[in-house]
């Protein structure tokens, strides 16, 4: 480390800190030194030629000369396959068991010599050198997987075959030749031993010329993936972010591709360090052939082993929910307006914020406190001098409406003495080194253990502390931290890759389990708040996360840098996540660092107003974010989106019970229902929220009219009626008072009405056309179930005729009906 660095880390965190963080980046370096394996000689391998299959309902299994391939299509259309055995278990993306083989689909031979199963949605080739093929039920090719390559450490006399990291031989030519070389490099080794389960791996698969990337988690960048490599890796990038900075808090390895062939998600069941690198096709580009795009996936240990789904984009997030879990449903408030910061301070400024809001007529439904209400930013404390009486406050703002939601930092301030510490020292919660020492590391209260999240008997003791939280009174928690974070001035700022890991039992390190650390944090403060407060459905969101998460909660944007590409970044980590399976978060409105001038809050506000989680948030040493702080424009324009919010919360709780059910994000890129569409596929700068809604926000300074491209059909220009067909792209007002929203022709959703009681948004069909929505009523913040409504909408001479379609026929909506686009 240079005195720079040295200097700039001393301001970031202070003297102490700074000091504190440096010993701490040392003491990792040498526990790594001796805690992790030495990098020694490897063995390169690759699968080699087929040498028998047997088959298993839903397919079988292939043994090559050097490895197997278990493959299984489930009657869903989902597909998996691991090699060297792997099988879906052990597994923290899983939500339980792996979906049922399909009972009629068998691995039989194929015309070259290799095999295929053939099933009601895809079709699965297996070649001879481990080629494995997906294809429509109409024979178009949705992804091909190269055989991979693994390289082993070789423990004695053995020989580095790999020559470098072998990345050219695998991009390289025909796969026959692949093959072949692969069976020479280890033909011709020496006697060194292959230490087991400790390969790193490539994997190259092709997909059709057309296609877009999407997914790997949250990205900046996106959310069309443009070609580049993209680390699985869940980094704190340190400050405030923006489209360049990658990795973030939250990656997958979860790609969501979209073509002319179809769709379709492979997720690489993996939690180490890896790195995706994606690059798109181009149709014609040689002699008229096509190059297929690329994604090759290298990780850096662990099994290899991948599910892929396919279908249209609902389907594939069907089956990725019935695979990995239904999102948790958030409680009712959570839908609502919510106001963070960090650095009330006191609950005086809680107060005088809360009033702000009453006394301007606007509304509320959560405040966040921040790490200063703690005692020295210890967790699970409350500094009292400041917050004398938090269950009074609690109790006050709640006679509002207004919750109260509490940050939760994973890392504990290591000093003997403080109960937290000693109770997690009793119940041997916290990660260790090889050696069996402590490890330490450097968050908010200074010195700081880890709790070790993927030991169930750590999960239970953690999820215990949140009654703790409830008693103070509040209603939901909000983990950060947790990619998890030690403050470091240089080098990798998380704990050292040697730490031990219980991993359920299995033994691991900090490799396999770094990316997993926030998801079982998340595990541990859901179950906790079930137990603890049955009657009520746990409210929890994670700035870290992985594949799976969507069962506990949510997530939120981090610290993204307050700034035009900032807003842009925003949208573009909710359409991501949206498609990686979760579907509520929303970013910190206004940015996180520094003072958004008014026009670019009031574009934030406007878009976080049409986003799940709706939130404004900055840093301690930010500018205000209240929206009255922007002056008189600013806070009319933004009452008005919040009053539109207000009016749409009962399409929001459609959205969330629909989000659960179907495993469909609220917010979608506007290809959702037409991804044969390639100009949609590019659009980037607008969503649509639901089926019935197309939101068009201004995401660049000085803008007074936008383009927006629409997907096929009439859409009505909710501000002026106006009617407007798509497929196509059209010019829309958008001052500053509004951006431009569209409602799809014949759409029917649930509103507010002026009175507050629900009722029907009924958008005119176009002539000759049929609508429809679905609606499902707020049943409160309970686990009651919720009846799914279903209506039609057509046009009778002129006329909107709105009715419910129930098991018996149709009947009358039985809810007020307000027609619009006439
Ligand atoms: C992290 C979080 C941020 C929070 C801060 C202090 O930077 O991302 O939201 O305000 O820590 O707790």
């Amino acid at each position: 480390m240079d005195g720079r660095e040295l200097v700039r880390s001393m301001k970031v965190f202070g003297a102490v800190q700074g000091l504190r963080a440096v010993r701490s980046a040392w003491r990792r370096r040498r526990t790594d030194a001796w805690g992790l394996p030495p990098l020694g000689a490897e063995r390169a391998r690759v699968p080699g030629l087929a040498v028998e299959a047997k088959p298993a309902p839903g397919g079988g299994t292939v043994r090559f000369a050097r490895s197997t391939l278990r493959i299984c299509v489930s009657s869903g259309g989902t597909v998996f396959w691991g090699w060297d055995g792997a099988g879906p278990l052990p597994s923290y993306a899983l939500a339980g068991e792996a979906p049922d083989a399909d009972p009629r689909a068998f691995l039989e031979p194929d015309t070259d010599g290799g095999w295929r199963i053939v099933s009601e949605r895809v079709t699965v080739t297996v070649s001879r050198h481990g080629a494995v093929e997906l294809r429509t039920p109409g024979g178009v090719m949705l992804r091909r997987d190269l055989p991979p390559r693994w390289w082993e450490p070789v423990t004695g006399p053995g020989e580095d075959t790999a020559a470098g990291d072998g990345g050219g031989t695998v991009a390289g030519d025909g796969e026959g030749a692949r093959a072949d070389a692969g069976a020479g490099a280890v033909a011709g080794n020496g006697a060194g031993a292959v230490v087991p389960g400790s390969a790193r791996w490539v994997q190259r698969s092709e997909v059709p010329a057309d296609a877009r990337f999407f997914g790997l988690g949250g990205r900046a960048a996106g959310p069309r993936l443009r070609d580049g490599s993209y680390r699985l890796w869940n980094t704190d990038p340190k400050g405030g972010f923006g489209p360049g900075d990658d990795p973030l808090y939250l990656t997958m390895p979860v790609q969501f591709v979209v073509s002319d062939a179809g769709t379709h998600l492979a997720f690489h069941d993996n939690s180490w360090d890896g790195r995706v690198t994606l690059a798109e096709g181009e149709e014609g580009a040689g002699s008229g052939h096509d190059r297929p795009g690329t994604s090759e996936v290298r990780m850096t240990g662990g099994p290899l082993r991948c599910w892929v789904v396919v279908g249209t984009p609902a389907r594939v997030l069907h089956g990725w929910a019935a695979l990995t879990g239904a999102p948790a449903l958030p409680p009712s408030w959570a839908l609502g307006p919510q106001h963070a910061r960090w650095g009330f301070g006191s609950a005086r400024e809680v107060r005088r914020v809360v009033a702000g809001y009453r006394e301007r007529g606007l509304p509320l439904s959560a405040v966040h406190l921040d790490i200063d209400h703690y005692d020295g930013h210890r967790v699970f404390t409350v500094d009292r001098e400041r917050f004398p009486d938090l269950p009074g406050l609690a109790e006050e703002l709640r006679e509002q409406g207004v919750r109260l939601v509490s940050i939760v930092d994973p890392a504990v301030k290591a000093e003997p003495g403080d109960p937290l510490y000693d109770g997690g020292s009793a119940a041997d919660a916290f990660v260790k080194d090889a050696r069996g020492q402590e490890i330490r590391g450097v968050v908010w209260p200074g010195e700081c253990a880890y709790p070790d999240f993927t030991d169930p008997a750590v999960r239970k003791w953690w999820g215990g502390l949140y009654e703790e939280r409830l008693r103070q009174g509040f209603a939901g928690v909000w983990h950060d931290m947790n990619e998890p974070v030690s403050f470091v001035p240089f080098g990798d700022p998380t704990l050292p890759r040697s730490a031990r890991h219980a991993l359920e039992g299995r033994g691991g390190d900090h490799r396999e389990a770094h990316n997993v650390y926030a998801l079982t944090m998340a595990e541990a403060g859901y179950e906790g708040l079930r137990r603890l407060r049955p009657d009520e459905r746990p409210f929890l969101f994670s700035r870290s996360g992985w594949a799976g998460m969507q069962r506990y909660g949510g997530t939120w944007s981090g610290d993204v840098a307050t700034g035009w590409p900032g807003l842009r970044a925003s949208l573009s980590l909710v359409l991501g996540l949206g498609l990686c399976g979760v579907p509520y978060s929303g970013p910190d409105v206004g940015g996180f660092d520094g003072s958004p001038s008014p026009e670019l809050f009031l574009r934030w506000y406007q878009l976080g107003a049409w986003l799940p989680l709706f939130r404004t948030h900055a840093a301690i040493d930010a500018g205000r974010r209240e929206p009255w702080e922007f002056g008189p424009e600013v806070l009319e324009h933004a009452r008005a989106a919040l009053a539109e919010r207000e009016r749409l919360r009962p399409y929001f709780t459609t959205l969330a019970r629909l989000a659960r059910m179907t495993g469909a994000p609220y917010v979608r890129p506007v290809w959702w229902g037409a991804p044969e569409d390639r100009v949609l596929r590019d659009c980037e700068d607008a969503f649509l929220l639901g089926d019935a809604l197309l939101v068009a926000p201004v995401l660049t300074s000085g803008a007074d009219r936008r383009a927006v491209r629409l997907p096929r059909g009439r859409w009505y220009d909710t501000a002026t009626g106006r009617a407007y067909e798509g497929p196509g792209q059209v010019l829309l007002d958008a001052p500053l008072s509004r951006v431009p929203v569209l409602a799809r022709a014949g759409a029917v959703l649930p509103v507010r009405g002026e009175g507050g009681e629900p009722e029907l948004e009924v958008w005119a069909p176009a002539p000759g056309r049929t609508g429809g929505g679905l609606v499902v009523r707020d049943t409160g913040d309970g686990w009651e179930p919720a009846a799914i409504e279903r209506y039609q909408s057509r046009l009778v001479d002129g006329r909107v005729v709105v009715e419910r379609v129930t098991d018996d026929g149709v009947e009358e909506p039985g809810l007020p009906v307000r027609v619009r686009g006439l």
